[in-house]
């Protein structure tokens, strides 16, 4: 199987780079070998490589600076999905894309599922929501997973912005009223490379891949089985610190997430039901807490 792994030093791209590189030859690029702002430049990465699955880890993430870059946001979001859906479907391949959470406004009150109406409240959210469009309507073969709060501890995520406050200041603040799947951007990579094992282990060429991916093509939430609020998540972060001795720490307090204003309006309940990817691909992630104790100990 040849994959085209776009945005391979991302949060994601980096750990699919490693899970996906056991199944087959992987190209990786990331900017500026490839431009996403860049059509011709988007177009070529594809026809250069022709693969029979292309992984798209990029995006643009900057929730709070898209709401002043519409128009950067809704090129890496929108455009460059609908390309990559097009190439896809003309050269026969498959396109796994992911989106987010942020697609839902957050009044719902229980987990949202895949049938449930969007309604993004920010900039970033309504170009991944279109991009999410855009995949579909091209039709092919293409898994759309959303994702949730993902972290690493690579890049700047909540995880190392919670541990290097922790070592600065004697008292934290954290929002109770925001609720989600903090995911571990290494066991969405685990689990995307396992399921394009499971496919490949039951077709009998590299190009099967693409037809038994097109059984299951469609949109797919992508996350633990639980949820959490901010201020439990910080909490965990302080408590399975492996160098908690470093900590100054000594108390977090909540708060309210309009105590913090932000440019961009983000959902206060966002968590994500993922029922119908464990239907489908008999593949569970990890309870949240389990990967970021898993995430924390290398
Ligand atoms: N992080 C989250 O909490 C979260 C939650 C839900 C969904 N998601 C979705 O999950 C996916 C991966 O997120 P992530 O957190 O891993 O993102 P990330 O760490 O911000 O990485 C994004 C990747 O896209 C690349 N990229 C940006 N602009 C580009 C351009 N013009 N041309 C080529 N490459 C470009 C970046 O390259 P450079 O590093 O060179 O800029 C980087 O490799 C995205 O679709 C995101 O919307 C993320």
């Amino acid at each position: 199987m040849r994959i085209l792994l776009l945005g391979n030093t991302g949060q994601l791209g980096w750990e699919l780079e490693r899970t996906l590189t056991p199944l087959g030859e992987v190209v990786a690029l990331d900017y500026p070998a490839v431009n996403l702002l860049d059509e011709a430049s988007t177009r070529q990465a594809v026809r250069g490589v022709v693969p029979h699955v292309i992984v798209n880890a990029t995006g643009y993430t900057a929730v709070d600076k898209a709401e002043s870059e519409p128009d950067k946001a809704a090129a890496i979001n929108t455009r460059a999905p609908a390309i990559l859906a097009e190439e896809a479907r003309t050269l026969g391949a498959a396109l796994i894309h992911y989106s987010t959470d942020y697609v839902f406004d957050g009044l719902k009150g229980s987990p949202y599922v895949e049938s449930d109406a969007p309604n993004p409240l920010g900039v970033y959210a309504q170009t991944k929501l279109a991009g999410e469009q855009a995949v579909q309507q091209t039709g092919g073969a293409f898994l759309i997973l959303r994702l949730s709060w993902m972290y690493s501890l690579r890049r700047d995520s909540f995880v190392t912005k919670v541990l290097g406050w922790s070592r600065q200041q004697r008292s934290l603040r954290m929002v109770t009223d925001q609720i989600g799947n903090p995911i571990w951007a290494r066991t969405a990579a685990e689990a995307t490379a396992q399921l394009l094992a499971m496919g490949s282990a039951n077709t009998v060429s590299s190009t099967g891949i693409v037809p038994w991916l097109a059984e299951r093509s469609g949109l797919y939430h992508f996350v633990g089985p639980d949820h959490a609020s901010r201020y439990e998540w910080a909490q965990a972060i302080l408590r399975l610190d492996p160098r908690r001795t470093e900590q100054v720490t000594e108390q977090v307090l909540p708060a309210l997430t309009n105590e913090f204003p932000t440019p961009a309006r983000r959902p206060l309940f966002s968590a994500l039901g993922c029922q119908r990817f464990v239907d489908t691909f008999g593949l569970r992630l990890p309870p949240w807490e389990t990967a970021l104790r898993l995430a924390m100990e290398i």
